[in-house]
């Protein structure tokens, strides 16, 4: 298989450097690697964030690894230049519109969740969120002025019913490989698109009875998520709404540095990407944690290369090293016991790549 790494910008590179002797390993032969830059990288190589080489190996390859795209003071310059735009682009571009953030505890990891052991212990739950519509990329938008000469900012919040029958098929069957319960997230008492939504969602759900559906309101969604986050088993939603829930549920399980994701197209072509995003205030430290790339290398494997037990295989890997005691600076407490050892990125990731050993 060929796969695309496209480490990107801040932490990005050093994160994927980690991953990809992860996928050698276990894939051998059996795959080539190529690299190209995007983000901020792209605007450095060839004066766009998604430059067209860029595009054309991703079209190409079966399987994309993606660091992370975005430098401060992105939110500053012109659209077709900022960082971010690249992935929202190639996203798009490539009909990758379910992604999937699964936020799971790590039981050596209880401590380091805000939240109180009880409430976070052996939680399991996984975002599903529309990646390819919503108010990211609805029409019109822009900042114009009107006719009072009074500056105007507009987004278009659209979906199609076609859009959320995709996903909410996704959504159920990706239940129906877990605990069978899916909550759907929308604001459909304010805003006709989310009514579009909500009516959707259910006609869908009549074509799998054996899950059951709930449907919350974003807010009481976000609610919820904190007062008790174990009720939820699959939580499917639209693309602005699933952004912020999905930190928030990375949140929960200790460090954002920890959680995967895996965008998938009908196709089987995949992103995968850490969800921390840039985080340029440590980039070039050798301090990132590479284990949210290590296991979105491990849901390549499962949903790209067909190879469930390899990626359980680096999943319990990375448990093991997590045991042994190695903690990167995000996930490490002074004075815990059993005693913890501090290290950087390389170090992190020599040690999973030795337990897979
Ligand atoms: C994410 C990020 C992106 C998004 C940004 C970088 C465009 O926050 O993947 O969650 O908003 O989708
Ligand atoms: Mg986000």
């Amino acid at each position: 298989m060929k796969i695309l790494v496209l480490p990107g910008d801040g932490i990005g590179p050093e994160v994927t450097a980690q991953a990809v002797p992860i996928l050698q390993a276990i894939l051998g032969g059996a795959a080539t690697f190529e690299e190209a830059p995007i983000g901020g990288a792209g605007v450095e190589a060839a004066g766009e964030p998604l430059p067209a080489a860029t595009l054309d190996l991703a079209r190409k390859a079966d399987a994309i690894l993606f660091g992370a795209a975005g430098l401060p003071g992105d939110e500053l310059g012109p659209r077709h230049l900022r960082p971010g735009g690249g992935l929202l682009k190639l996203r798009r571009e490539l009909a990758l519109y379910a992604n999937f953030r699964p936020a799971v505890m790590f039981p050596e990891l209880v401590d380091a969740s805000s939240l109180k052991p009880e409430l976070v212990e052996g939680l399991d739950l996984m975002v599903l969120r529309e990646l390819n519509g919503d108010i990211y990329y609805g029409t019109p938008r822009g900042i114009s002025q009107d006719p009072a000469g009074y500056r105007v900012g507009v987004n278009t919040m659209r979906y199609t019913e076609p859009e959320i029958e995709r996903i909410a098929h996704a959504g159920f069957k990706a239940a129906r490989g877990r605990r069978r319960k899916l909550c759907s997230v929308d604001k459909a008492n304010v805003l006709e698109t989310m009514v579009l939504w909500r009516e959707t969602v259910a006609k869908v759900a009549k074509q799998y009875p054996d899950v059951e559906l709930r449907n919350l309101y974003v807010d009481a969604a976000s609610m919820e998520l904190l007062r008790a986050p174990k009720q939820f088993d699959l939580i499917l939603a639209p693309n602005m709404f699933g952004d912020i829930l999905s930190d928030a549920a990375a949140m929960l399980t200790g460090s954002i540095g920890m959680l995967p994701s895996a965008s998938l197209a009908d196709d089987g072509k995949g992103l995968y990407e850490p969800v921390h995003g840039s985080a340029p205030d440590i980039a070039g430290k050798g301090v990132a944690n590479p284990l949210a790339a290590i296991l979105s290398a491990a849901m390549l494997l499962r949903h790209s290369a067909g190879r469930a037990e390899d990626a359980a295989r680096v999943e319990r890997a990375v448990r093991a090293v997590l045991a042994s005691g190695y903690r990167t600076a995000d996930i490490y407490r002074a004075g815990s016991h059993p005693a913890c050892e501090k290290v950087g990125t390389a170090a992190m990731g020599s040690a999973v790549l030795q337990a897979l050993r």
